[in-house]
C-alpha cells in the first residue's frame, strides 16, 4: 500500500507560484490577495490568519476587511465591491462559512469572477462546464494535481465520486471527465439517491470519498488495489474525522493519510489561482 500525502504535491504547486510571483514582481506588479471575514468565529481568523501569512511569505499583498457578525448582507457586497474595484486586489476570498441570515451565494454573485479565488463563481463553473480557462475550484483541482503528481493513470479509468456536493464531487466529476491528458475518465457519481452505492464504489479503480460523513468508507467499499482519495472530513471540535476509515489502508492499492491528504492541497490551488488571476490583470 502507497501512501499519498498532499504535501509534496502542494510544494511543488507552492514553488511554481513563488516563482511567478517574483516574475511579476520583476515586470512591476504586485500581486494582491484579499480576503473577507464576517464575524468573530474563531476558526475562520485562524484560517484567515494562515492564508495571510502564507500571501506575504509568497509576495502578495494581502489587504483584508473584518466585518462584524452584525454585518449586513448589503455592508458585505458593500467590502466585496470595494474589492472588486481595487487595481491593487487581483483575487479575493470570502471566508465561509458566514454567519447565520448572510446569504453566501448571493454574496458570491457580486464578487468580480476575474477575481474569484475558489473558482466558485457562477461565470467561472460555467467556463469550467464549457472547458474554458478558468480558476477551478480549489479541491478537486487539488485532487487531479494529487493524481498526476503521483503518475496515477486517470485516462480511461473508472473513478467514482461519493458525493456531488458544489465544493468537490459536481466539480471534480466534470474535471476529471474531460479530455485532458490527467483527466479523461468514466466517471460515476454517486449520493444519497443511490441506496445501492458500494456497487459503484467497489468497482471503481480510483474511489474519491466527498461527503462528509465519518468512516462512510469501510474496506468491503474499495476494490482491492484501488485508489482512494479521502477528501470528505468532518470536524468534531478540533478532531477531524475522515469518510474513509483507517482500515481501508489494507485494502487499498495507494491512499491519502487521513491528515495531510488532500487538505493541503486546497490552499496550494488558492495561490495558484490567485497568481493567475494576477497575471491575467496585469500581464493580459
Ligand atoms: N479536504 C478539504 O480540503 C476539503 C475542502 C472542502 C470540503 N471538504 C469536505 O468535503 C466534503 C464534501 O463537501 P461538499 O461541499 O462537496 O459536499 P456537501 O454539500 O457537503 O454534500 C455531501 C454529499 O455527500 C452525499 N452524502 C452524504 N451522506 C451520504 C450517505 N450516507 N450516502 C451517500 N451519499 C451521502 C450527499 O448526498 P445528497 O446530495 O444526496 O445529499 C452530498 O452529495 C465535506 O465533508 C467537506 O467538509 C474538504
Amino acid at each position: 500500500m502507497r501512501l499519498l500525502p498532499g504535501q509534496p504535491v502542494a510544494d511543488q504547486i507552492f514553488a511554481d507560484v513563488t516563482q511567478r510571483v517574483d516574475a511579476l514582481r520583476h515586470k512591476g506588479f504586485v500581486p494582491g490577495l484579499a480576503t473577507i471575514l464576517v464575524g468573530d468565529d474563531g476558526a475562520s481568523a485562524g484560517y484567515i490568519r494562515l492564508k495571510q501569512s502564507r500571501a506575504e511569505q509568497l509576495g502578495f499583498t494581502s489587504p483584508h476587511l473584518h466585518l462584524p457578525a452584525t454585518a449586513s448582507q448589503r455592508e458585505l457586497h458593500e467590502a466585496i465591491a470595494e474589492f472588486n474595484a481595487d487595481p491593487a486586489v487581483h483575487a479575493m476570498l470570502v471566508q465561509y462559512p458566514i454567519p447565520a441570515g448572510l446569504d453566501y451565494d448571493e454574496a458570491l454573485l457580486t464578487v468580480d469572477p476575474a477575481k474569484d479565488v475558489d473558482g466558485m463563481h457562477p461565470v467561472n463553473l460555467g467556463r469550467l462546464a464549457l472547458g474554458l480557462p478558468g480558476p477551478r475550484p480549489c479541491t478537486p483541482a487539488g485532487i487531479e494535481a494529487l493524481l498526476a503528481f503521483y503518475d496515477i493513470p486517470v485516462a480511461g479509468r473508472e473513478v467514482v465520486i461519493l458525493g456531488r456536493g458544489a465544493t468537490i464531487g459536481r466539480p471534480l466529476a466534470m474535471m476529471l471527465a474531460q479530455k485532458r491528458p490527467t483527466a479523461n475518465a468514466a466517471v460515476t457519481v454517486v449520493h444519497t439517491g443511490v441506496a445501492d452505492w458500494p456497487r459503484y464504489t467497489s468497482r471503481a479503480d480510483i474511489l474519491v470519498a466527498a461527503a462528509g460523513v465519518p468512516g462512510i468508507i469501510q474496506p468491503e467499499h474499495v476494490k482491492p488495489g484501488a485508489v482512494v482519495i479521502g477528501a470528505g472530513v468532518r470536524y468534531e471540535g478540533k478532531r477531524l474525522l475522515p469518510d474513509v476509515d483507517e482500515s481501508c489502508e489494507a485494502v487499498a492499492g495507494a491512499i491519502t493519510p487521513r491528515v495531510g491528504g488532500v487538505g493541503p492541497l486546497t490552499v496550494a490551488m488558492l495561490f495558484h489561482n490567485a497568481i493567475a488571476a494576477a497575471e491575467r490583470a496585469t500581464l493580459g
